[in-house]
């Protein structure tokens, strides 16, 4: 196996990803940053200097499951001590499974200010995990939301009371580019900016493509589809997928899906690559891209003759909902879960009020990040008491809650208590959705677990039964993911073995709804954790002489 180094260098920079010019948080200049690309087995080794003026950063490798490096997971608050201007880390870990997967900040809301980009990793030739499906070549899709605020006013906004809330995208990103409709009212718009060209996916006719996509959305769900093109999902999350073929393909923030397409169609023209919002009522044109063949007769600088897909109704949830419960174990990488679980935790997600404060809480806690991190005030002696040592709750207190309703009582507490995990146990998490407090308003939130892939076993619509449902879960080819869609008003089930030591966030994967409380975090095994590096301490009351 190799050692695969990278040299990060993280600062703003102007940048115009939508031909207009705004301040973008960037590595080594750019935005998206390098796609990592590694084999399975090797070591990815990424010397970070932060040359942000005045903010910290924190980076996470995205499905990446850290096994024995629990220090790397790059999440602030949980895992580490933020980089400090001028300062420099070294996150160092192994990428032990193939897949597409993606790395992001992970302090405040800065992910959405332009530090993310993708980690694909290759099948060991000849491996177990060696990819049961063929394909001539290979296409990178990251799709991004985009907005004209800073990422700060964003913050800002969100812990204001009254609250202002982010609004939609001004645009939708596809490989970090997309256009500005208004551009011509915009102030700083250069609709000639080489930056925000449409990106132009080359195909040779006949041949099959492996299209790997990525959704590091800050808020939106997105409808992704390649006009009069068909594709066959092979891959989630770095899982193969018994195959599905699809028109149009559902992804959330945080998830990643490999589809083939064949490049069967009229060569002589060009075809839209087209994101669409959806699950939330849409306020932003869709993202494009363009499809063009080698040898026919369209430049591929032209655009298609076509409008670009406008996608599927954006409240059509039962279509979404029937890709998700399509997505199952490749017969032949099936890994059964185990038959039962020793501790089922129920999480109702609802929206609250705290004080004037708009909030999101599970069972009724809104989460609040430590000041010092959990990986190091559990390893080291005398500082337990820099977080909440009371267990957040197992399940919500109102058995007959009405998930249709709007939250009968608003109420919420914050905390930074965590779920402790006997290790090597088996964890079920259900995910309860509900109305949100205004009427009539359930919206997809989906839910990442760092250190882990989790099986899915079974969604519905409606208030899960625990005396009913779980009858009804699939055991058999359940898929294995690290992210994964809670629909309106209904729940997701989930299960993963807490065998990997360590301190780990279990969040949504929108942005601000993580910033409003919206997460919690396990640890497991976490007198089984090595000797911590010292660079991941510095804050709280690691600073000094602990
Ligand atoms: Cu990609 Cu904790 O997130
Ligand atoms: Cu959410």
């Amino acid at each position: 196996a190799a050692t695969r180094h990278q040299e990060w260098e993280i600062s703003y920079q102007f940048k115009s990803p939508d031909c207009v010019r705004k301040l973008a948080v960037t590595i080594n200049g750019e935005t998206p940053g390098p796609t990592i690309r590694a084999t399975q087995g090797d070591t990815v080794v990424v010397r970070v200097k932060n040359s942000l003026l005045t903010e910290n950063v924190a980076i996470h490798w995205h499905g990446i499951r850290q096994r024995g490096t629990p220090w790397a997971d790059g999440t602030e608050g949980v895992t580490q001590c933020p980089i400090l201007p001028g300062d420099t880390f070294t996150y160092a870990f192994v990428v032990d499974r193939p897949g597409t997967y993606m790395y992001h900040a992970h302090y405040g809301m800065q992910r959405s200010a332009g530090l993310n980009g993708l980690i694909v990793v290759a099948a060991a030739p000849g491996g177990p995990d060696a990819e049961p499906f063929r394909y001539d070549g290979e296409h990178d899709v990251l799709l991004n939301d985009w907005w004209h605020k800073s990422t700060y006013e964003q913050a800002a906004g969100l812990a204001s009371a009254p609250l202002v809330w982010v609004g939609e995208p001004q645009s939708l990103l596809i490989n970090g580019r997309g256009r500005f409709v208004n551009c011509s009212a915009a102030g700083a718009c250069d609709a000639a900016h080489p930056e925000c060209a449409t990106p132009v996916f080359a195909v040779v006719p006949g041949r099959t493509y492996r299209f790997r996509i990525a959704s590091v959305t800050s808020l939106s769900a997105l409808n992704f589809e390649i006009e009069g093109h068909e594709m066959t999902v092979v891959e989630a999350d770095g899982h193969y997928v018994k195959p599905f073929v699809v028109k149009n393909l559902n992804i959330y923030s945080g998830e990643t899906y490999s589809v083939l397409i064949k490049a069967d169609q009229d060569p002589n023209r060009n075809y839209w690559l087209a994101s669409n919002v959806v699950s939330r009522e849409p306020g932003t044109p869709a993202g494009t891209a363009v499809l063009s063949y080698y040898g026919g007769r369209s430049s591929p600088r032209r655009s298609p003759p076509t409008a670009p897909p406008a996608g599927p109704a954006w409240n059509d949830t039962a279509y979404r909902f029937r890709q998700s419960v399509a997505t199952v174990a490749h017969p032949a990488h099936v890994e059964p879960p185990p038959p039962r679980a020793d501790r089922t935790i129920l999480l109702l997600n609802t929206q609250n009020k705290i004080d004037a404060h708009i909030k999101w809480a599970l069972n009724g806690v809104s989460f609040t990040l430590p000041h010092t991190p959990y990986l190091v005030a559990m390893k080291r002696p005398g500082l337990l008491d820099t977080f909440d040592q009371r267990p957040p709750p197992e399940t919500y207190a109102h058995r007959g809650y009405d998930v249709y309703a709007v939250p009968p009582n608003p109420n919420a507490t914050t905390s930074d208590g965590l779920y402790r995990l006997r290790f090597g146990s088996v964890v079920d998490v259900v995910l309860q959705n509900a109305n949100m407090l205004a009427p009539n308003k359930s919206e997809t939130h989906p839910w990442h677990l760092h250190g882990h892939d989790f099986w899915v076993l079974g969604y519905g619509i409606g208030r899960f039964d625990p005396a009913v449902h779980p009858a009804s879960y699939n055991l058999r080819d359940p898929i294995l993911k690290n992210t994964v869609a809670v629909h309106p008003y209904g729940w997701t089930a989930l299960r993963f073995r807490a065998d990997n030591p360590g301190v780990w966030a279990f969040h949504c994967h929108i942005e601000s709804h993580f910033f409003m409380g919206m997460g919690i975090a396990f640890e497991e095994g976490v007198d089984r954790v090595a000797p911590l590096p010292p660079q991941i301490m510095g804050c709280g009351k690691t600073r000094g002489g602990h």
